[in-house]
Order: structure tokens, then C-alpha cells, then sequence
């Protein structure tokens, strides 16, 4: 179990809160004019990763601070307590072990006294022959022809971390290879899919951890009706049809032979599954090798976020800067802004990451948190477009908004000038975010442009923007698999660390049910005709409303 301390409590937060005071008066223009070599003290290099943490409103102090309080709360103990497979998801009663599905050593990995790793190298191992199997064509569809469409069935954990990755990945596909998603109950989600698919080339992965969502059941009942009604016969859905899932049973009541289906463990988080066999889309459109180098990817990081003391450690580093204006600065939100477009779904991959695992209320105690905030919320599109989109509240707007800004050093495809462009916005928008521009600039620059006195002195509280805006700018040479896994591991620790130190259970999600218990009450109430009065008068009145209106 992981300990419980409110980290108020701590010396090292009311040292914060008194820092915080007077950090909210500098501006990071002076930081770094004071010190020559910010970015050198205030960045890191870690392979092929740079993070630049220099454009944050912090010091040396600031820094030294926050590892007390990760200190202090037991960032250190929490993270072997995660690692050696103790009960650390309190209310469900589980382990959280994630990076064992990635562990490349050989390393044994307990869980109640027993060594998890034969059988998740075993699921591996099946997950590589399948793929073999599907690319290499040994594994047809009924009649005869070889399956190079994947449909991945799924919702939240089990759909958002394969497209992501499918997306970032997409210089790597093999050729011919066509992936897509359905997670929406909506019907056109699985409508619009099917239109683009043929059932003779189709296979269908129904991805869920638990195979009782609702929304998953529903769409894969119906692709397999689509399936069974489009050429396709009872036997055939065997060549067809496989299951991603934890639930044996369920699987085997949906009618997916054992042979079908693909299976991991309770003590993986559906937002933390895409390295299980979650990740068969993965593997079936950029082959099994390269679905193992992001699995490396995410072991190397993993390593280095247990290993590396707290100052040394990058998912520590970004942790507590976020925490520190979260808990310190009282910003709302964080935005994640990839300057890749293949990238485009890391901030909503990321949303669902943090804002599933941290978006919590109560303590490790079971007390609600009453003096301070937990989880952010998380938001953020690719660069460039976010510039022409919602920067401008960024840079002046009321509110502090702390950003990340990630991009890769060399692109996948080097067209023209592209890149260069894309990475001067990238530089130029957290220069002007640190910098801002003064009045006196603001003045300049009109009368350059011939512009009377009286006219500037209108427009100049317009044009200023004040600056201090605080961002992290990680740099990667190239996105790759490998890459790709660090910044994956980087961003999932991240959240682990935040989590310890707020106290609170970041791997359940009681949040998420309340709504699904309600909808399951409400469908039966939009059969038939009837006026329904049993709920307050605004849901009342929007289902009569929908009753009435429906063909
Ligand atoms: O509703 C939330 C949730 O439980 C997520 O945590 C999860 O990723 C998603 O639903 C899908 O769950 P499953 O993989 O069991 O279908």
C-alpha cells in the first residue's frame, strides 16, 4: 500500500508557499538575464532527448524545494513499491504494472509472490507469430485473400493509446497495411468505417480490457453483423474476429474462440495498456519489430525513472514543475502542443492519461482534499495550427497557461523549407511567451511605421503582451519507435509522480461511472412513446423533447 501524507503538512510545501510569493514577482526575462548559462543550468540531455525547462518562472531554490517535497511525500519509495508489484491501486485492490509489459531484461517481476514475466513474453511471442502470420498472408480471410485492413474495436485506454501511436508512427507502416478505429457508440462512427472496408480483407480486433463496455459491445455486435451479412458466415468470424481482454469469459460468451483472443492482466490500466496486446494494431501496421523498439523505448525510460536521483530525473522534473503552478500559481490547465504532425493525438492520448488517473478528490485516506488542487486539465493541438487557433489567450489572456512544446529535430519528410519553418514557430512562440513585448517596443515599432503619437498611444496597451508565460520545450532528434516509447514512459511517469505526492489513487476511475449507471437506466426509458417524468425537470424535458422529435 502506498502511504498516506497530505503534502501541506510538509516543511517543504509552506517553504513553497513562501518561495511562491516571491517568485510570482520575477519575470523569467530577468532570470535570464541574470544568469548567462540558464539554459545550461535549467536543461537536459538524455539521449536523444533535450529537455529545456529554462522558460519556467523557477530558480535553483524553486527546484531544490520541489525535490524535498517529492522527498519528503516518497516519490522514491512509491516508485519500487510500483515496480516490485505491491498493491498499489488501494481501492481496486491491484498492482500497477505496466512496465513490466515492457520490461526487456530479465528481470522477474512479482506480483503475490509470483513472476508475471513468462507469461507476458508468452503473450508476445503470440502477438509476433499472429503478426507474421497476417503480413506474411499464412492467415487469410475466408476466401482465400490475405487480411491487410485491421478495424481495432475499442473506447478510452483501448483505442486512444493505437491510434496515437499508429498516427506517430505512420512513416513506419508496412505498405499496403490499412488500420482504423471505432470507438464512438455513435453508429456513424462504425457506418463511415465500414463504407471503406471490404469483409473479405477485414480483420476485426474488439479491444477492451474488461469486454463489458457498452460501447465496444455494441459496435463490435454490429461489425460482426455487418460481417455476417456482407459475405461472411458463422465459422468464418473464427478468421476474423479476435479479442484483446483480460476477460476470458466475456470473450467466450461474445463467441471468440480461446485461440482468438489475446490476453493481459488486471494490473494494467486501460490508459497504460497500449504495450500490452492492446497494442496488436500497433503491431500489425508497423510489423512486430518495430512494435518491440517502442516497447524499448518505454523500458528505457522506465529504467531511468527508477534509477536517476530526483534531480537527474526527467518525468520528476516535469512532474514537479507542473505541480508547482498547479499548486502554487493556481493554473487551470496545461497545454500539450506537438510540433509534429504525426503527433496530432499525443494531447488527447495525454488528456485521458492524466485526466483519468489524477482527476481525484479524496486522499489515499479516503478524506476529501480541501486545500489544494489535484489534476490539471489537459488540452493542446499540433503547432502550427494552435498558433492561428487559441495561442492568442496564451500569450494574453488572464490566465497563467503552462505549456510543453515537443517537436523532432528532423522530420520524416524533409519537403522544402517545411521543417525549418515549423521549428522557427516552434522557438519564436516560447521566446515571445518568456519574453513578451513591452509598451516601449510596442511605441517603436509604430512610429517606425510613420504611425501619429496620438494613434499609438490608443493601440499600445493592445499590442503589449506581457510575457512570463512558463513553457518546456522538449527536443527529439527523430520520432521513432524508440522515441516515441520515451516520451510515452516520460509523460505516463509524470503523472505517477504528481499522483504520489497529492495523495491520491491515480490508477482507478470511479469518476467515469456514475454517467454509465444513469444511461444504462435511461435507454429502456426511450422505448416507446410514454412522456417519461422520473427525472428532474431539464432531463425530463430533453428526452420528451428527443422522444417527440425522433422519426
Ligand atoms: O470508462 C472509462 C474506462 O474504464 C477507461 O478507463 C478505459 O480505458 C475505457 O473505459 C475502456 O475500458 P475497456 O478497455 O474495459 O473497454
Amino acid at each position: 500500500m502506498l502511504s498516506s501524507l497530505n503534502p501541506t503538512t510538509t516543511l517543504a510545501w509552506k517553504e513553497l508557499e513562501l518561495h511562491a510569493h516571491e517568485m510570482q514577482q520575477r519575470h523569467m526575462k530577468d532570470l535570464f538575464a541574470q544568469d548567462a548559462d540558464r539554459f545550461k543550468h535549467f536543461s537536459q540531455h538524455y539521449e536523444d532527448i533535450l529537455l529545456d525547462y529554462s522558460k519556467n518562472i523557477l530558480s535553483q531554490e524553486t527546484l531544490d524545494l520541489l525535490y524535498k517535497l517529492a522527498e519528503d511525500c516518497g516519490v522514491k519509495q512509491a516508485t519500487e513499491q510500483m515496480f516490485s508489484g505491491e498493491t498499489i491501486n488501494g481501492t481496486e485492490g491491484r498492482a500497477v504494472l505496466h512496465v513490466a509489459l515492457r520490461n526487456r531484461g530479465d528481470e522477474a517481476v512479482l506480483v503475490d509472490g509470483q513472476d508475471v514475466m513468462p507469461e507476458v513474453r508468452a503473450v508476445l511471442e503470440r502477438m509476433k507469430t499472429f503478426a507474421k502470420k497476417i503480413h506474411d498472408g499464412s492467415h487469410t480471410g475466408y476466401s482465400g485473400k490475405p487480411l491487410t485492413q485491421v478495424v481495432n474495436i475499442g473506447i478510452g485506454g483501448s483505442d486512444l493509446g493505437p491510434v496515437m501511436v499508429t498516427e506517430a508512427l505512420k512513416p513506419y507502416w508496412i505498405d499496403g497495411r490499412e488500420v482504423h478505429f471505432v470507438s464512438n457508440i455513435d453508429g456513424t462512427h462504425l457506418a463511415e468505417v465500414l463504407k471503406n472496408v471490404d469483409p473479405e480483407t477485414t480483420l476485426f480486433l474488439v479491444a477492451s480490457k474488461t469486454f463489458t463496455t457498452q460501447e465496444t459491445m455494441t459496435n463490435a455486435r454490429s461489425a460482426r453483423e455487418w460481417f455476417l451479412q456482407h459475405g461472411g458466415n458463422q465459422e468464418d468470424v473464427a478468421k476474423h474476429f479476435i479479442a484483446l481482454s483480460t476477460n476470458a469469459e466475456g470473450v467466450k460468451d461474445f463467441g471468440i474462440a480461446e485461440d482468438n483472443m489475446f490476453g493481459f492482466w488486471d494490473w494494467v490500466g486501460g490508459r497504460y495498456s497500449l504495450s500490452s496486446s492492446i497494442g496488436m494494431s500497433i503491431a500489425l501496421t508497423v510489423g512486430f519489430d518495430r512494435f518491440a523498439e517502442l516497447l524499448d523505448g518505454l523500458h528505457n525510460m522506465d529504467t531511468h525513472f527508477r534509477h536517476a536521483p530526483l534531480s537527474e530525473n526527467l518525468p520528476v522534473k516535469l512532474a514537479l514543475i507542473g505541480l508547482w503552478y498547479t499548486n502554487f500559481f493556481d493554473a487551470e490547465t496545461e497545454a500539450i502542443l506537438p510540433y509534429d504532425q504525426y503527433m496530432h493525438r499525443f494531447p488527447a492520448y495525454f488528456q485521458q492519461g492524466n485526466m483519468e488517473s489524477n482527476g481525484k478528490s479524496v486522499d489515499r485516506d479516503g478524506n476529501p482534499i480541501e486545500d489544494y488542487d489535484t489534476g490539471p486539465i489537459i488540452w493542446g493541438e499540433p503547432g502550427t495550427n494552435g498558433q492561428h487557433a487559441f495561442y492568442q489567450l496564451i500569450h494574453q489572456g488572464t490566465r497563467i497557461i503552462p505549456c510543453d512544446f515537443i517537436a523532432p529535430a528532423i522530420s520524416h519528410n524533409p519537403l522544402g523549407d517545411h521543417h525549418a519553418i515549423l521549428l522557427s514557430n516552434f522557438f519564436a512562440q516560447t521566446e515571445a511567451l518568456m519574453n513578451g513585448k513591452t509598451a516601449a517596443q510596442v511605441q517603436d515599432e509604430l512610429a517606425a511605421d510613420g504611425m501619429d503619437d496620438s494613434e499609438i498611444a490608443k493601440l499600445v496597451p493592445f499590442k503589449v503582451f506581457d510575457g512570463n508565460q512558463p513553457t518546456n520545450s522538449i527536443l527529439v532528434k527523430q520520432l521513432t519507435p524508440y522515441t516515441l516509447g520515451q516520451l510515452i514512459a516520460l509523460y505516463e511517469h509524470k503523472i505517477f509522480v504528481q499522483g504520489v505526492i497529492w495523495n491520491i489513487y491515480s490508477f482507478d476511475q470511479w469518476g467515469v461511472e456514475l454517467g454509465k449507471q444513469l444511461a444504462k437506466a435511461i435507454l429502456p426509458e426511450l422505448r416507446g412513446d410514454d412522456a417519461v417524468s422520473s427525472h428532474d425537470s431539464s432531463t425530463n424535458g430533453l428526452i420528451n423533447t428527443f422522444k417527440r422529435w425522433r422519426a
